[in-house]
């Protein structure tokens, strides 16, 4: 496979997996790793995912495996599960920002497996986005913002899940949860009860604060205009919405609405993106970072949006949005 013959020869493969499209690179190599950063334009102390297609590859890349990870991968992986680990010596600081830990996940994607063993590495793949804008779930949102900047971009459709892999830092005594995603908080409950949930999933950090989760601290998955969620009653939501949308419009700017099947009429004024039924978290994940990057070539000025609290993926979409609107929500 060309694509793997890439990676090995130190070049960059733009790759689908069940979450979201990565920028791949061999996670062994420090200069790929570098070249991954450049092509981003991420912040180097922003760590890599370490991306593997078989159980024989994880010794080699972490100095343990605690019996928590066993369990976990057991019942997760292949998926959409992120494990933090100590590293081991292989891994060079580049791929893990200087951390001494390191991120490993086993994709649960047919190409993503094919390139890894094709390759004979594993991938250290951030999502293959330009720093700070929505992640990418289809291949033509990689080309927008990385074209000429990856070798190689293989197109495997839109992607399932459509947010970021679930990522469980387990060095400690109990599994903590750095990144809320597909696989949610009450799901690893039912392994762990002790698990919990780092603050940085769910509250902006105060000046100075280093959250467990470098890329945390960055503003995400951010559309170009500002964005603000909207939380209350059906009725008071769309009220407030709608006279916002009076307002900013009588100035000639474009207001964008992200809503769901059963709002869709309530904004008449506005350029609504409808993700799907609000009882189907999956189909309203799915759309999201497709719906903000629409955004962007509408060019809309401002953006409303009702809020996602619910329940598996409530949480991780809630966590994107809220980083997408740099915390900017009002209760109404
Ligand atoms: O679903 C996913 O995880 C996608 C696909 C491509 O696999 N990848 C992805 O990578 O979302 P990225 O780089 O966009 O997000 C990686 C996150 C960042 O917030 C980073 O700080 C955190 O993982 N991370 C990586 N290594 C870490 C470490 N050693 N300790 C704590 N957090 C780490
Ligand atoms: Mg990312």
């Amino acid at each position: 496979m060309e694509a793997g013959r890439v990676i090995r020869s130190g070049g960059l493969v733009a790759f689908p997996t069940e979450t979201v499209y990565g920028l791949g690179g061999n996670a062994l190599d420090a200069r790929a790793s570098e070249k991954i950063y450049a092509a981003k334009g991420r912040p180097s102390d922003n760590p890599l995912i370490v991306h593997i297609a078989d159980l024989e590859e994880l010794p080699d890349l972490v100095a343990e495996i605690p019996p928590m990870a066993e369990t976990l991968m057991n019942q997760y992986w292949p998926g959409p599960l992120t494990l933090i680990f100590k590293k081991s010596l292989k891994v060079p600081p580049e791929t893990t920002g200087g951390l001494d830990t390191v991120a490993v996940r086993m994709p649960d994607h047919e190409a993503a497996a094919m390139l890894i063993r094709a390759s004979g590495v594993p991938i250290a793949a951030p999502s293959a986005n330009t720093s700070g804008r929505p992640s990418p779930t289809r291949a033509k949102h990689v080309q927008e913002d990385l074209s000429g900047r990856v070798d190689i971009i293989l197109d495997g459709g839109e992607v399932g899940i459509g947010l970021e892999s679930t990522i469980i830092d387990v060095t400690g005594s109990d599994p903590v949860i750095l990144r809320p995603g597909y696989i949610s908080l009450d799901m690893v409950k039912e392994l762990f009860e002790g698990v919990r949930m780092d603050k940085a999933c769910t509250e902006p950090l105060k000046e100075g604060e280093r959250p467990k989760a470098p890329g945390m601290k960055y503003r995400h998955y951010a559309p170009k205009a500002g964005l603000t969620i909207v939380e209350g009653g059906r009725a008071e939501v769309s009220f407030y919405i709608n006279n916002r949308i009076k307002e900013e419009s009588s100035g000639g700017n474009k207001v964008g609405v992200l809503c769901t099947e059963e709002t869709a009429g309530c904004y008449p004024g506005g350029i609504c993106k409808c993700m799907g039924r609000r009882a189907d978290e999956e189909t309203v994940a799915h759309n999201l970072f497709a719906a903000l990057r629409e955004f962007d070539e509408e060019e809309v000025s401002q953006i409303y949006s009702e809020s996602f609290y619910g329940g598996q993926l409530g949480q991780a979409i809630m966590n994107r949005l809220m980083k997408a609107a740099g915390y900017h929500l009002i209760q109404v």
